[in-house]
């Protein structure tokens, strides 16, 4: 028998929570987690298992992978979606943590998939669904920290996706745009608290940016809801070639094309024209 059950991070909210309400609507086991459990009760009703997991912490993570290869011999799905923005300018970003965005949003997913991968393999059959983001592939200032850690898991997923093919696991990565999720308002509360300096403007500006970015401005039109991504991951988990990247949304398909066809000093230009930039007073 091989297994097909699917284990969701971090769902207590966006994109997770979704994916785990489609995904069971559409007659997948699925196994929703979140650091809290008493966040995840309602998506009980709609047909999860429910399990605590936090992707920073080894012994949750093995307990999760333990109790669903218990019960279903495998993960035969995994979606590594748990993240967040550790905003802020570089140079006042404290490093302790950028070593927690990493933990999070790289180590996490690849432990993840370290630890479910013997099973996988073990059964000929696994996906391994990356929620990246258009910032995987793209930097906007003052998410320096964020991007390096997306970026950091495209080329993970790109290594992984060869290295397990032969044993019939399939690594998707998926490059969503702007979704209105609880992603904005986490990246608030993630910020370090304000300090007076060169970059005192500039912070406060790309705090403002986060949360007016998904609405208003031109943008916020091209963005969607976290079923859209619910919806492509779906879609990538029925296919039986599934390709290796999704993006979802105009917003990520535009942005990209456009950071595609511009040079370094064309893509600064623009961003010089949304952002402040700081320098001497
Ligand atoms: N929203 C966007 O515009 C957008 C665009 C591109 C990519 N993404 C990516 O999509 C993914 C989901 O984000 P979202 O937009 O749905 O934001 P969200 O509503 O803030 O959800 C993020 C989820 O990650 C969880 N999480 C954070 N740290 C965790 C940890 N250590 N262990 C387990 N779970 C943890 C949060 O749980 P808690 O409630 O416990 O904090 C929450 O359930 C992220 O990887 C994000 O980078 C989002």
């Amino acid at each position: 028998m091989v297994s097909k059950a699917v284990l969701i991070t971090g769902c207590s909210s966006g994109i997770g929570a979704a994916t785990a309400r489609r995904l069971a609507g559409k007659g997948w086991r699925v196994y929703a987690t979140a650091r809290r459990a008493e966040a995840i009760s309602a998506l009980r009703e709609a047909g999860c298992e429910t399990l605590a997991l936090d992707v920073t912490d080894e012994r949750s993570m093995q307990e999760a992978v333990a109790a669903v290869e218990a019960r279903e011999g495998a993960v035969g799905v995994l979606v590594n979606n748990a993240g967040y923005s550790q905003s802020g300018a570089l140079e006042t970003l404290s490093l302790d943590a950028v070593r927690r965005q990493f933990e999070t949003n790289t180590f996490g997913a690849l432990r993840m998939a370290q630890l479910v991968l013997p099973r996988m393999r073990a059964q000929g059959f696994g996906r391994i669904v990356n929620v990246s983001s258009m910032g995987g592939k793209l930097t906007f200032p003052g998410g320096g920290a964020y991007h390096a850690s997306k970026h950091a898991l495209e080329a993970l997923s790109d290594a992984l996706r060869f290295e397990v093919r032969g044993f019939g696991v399939d690594v998707i990565v998926i490059e969503p745009g702007l979704i209105r999720t609880g992603f904005a308002e986490a990246a608030g509360r993630a910020m370090e608290p304000p300090q007076p300096g060169p970059y005192a403007a500039f912070n406060a500006a790309v705090a403002q940016a986060t949360s007016d970015v998904y609405e208003r401005g031109p943008l916020a039109a091209l963005g969607g809801p976290p079923d859209a991504v619910a919806k492509v991951i779906a879609r990538a988990l029925a296919a039986g070639r599934p390709k290796a990247r999704y993006t979802v949304t105009p917003s990520a398909d535009l942005l990209l094309a456009q950071r595609r066809l511009m040079s370094d000093a064309a893509w600064d230009g623009f961003l010089r024209g949304n952002f402040p930039s700081p320098g001497p007073e």
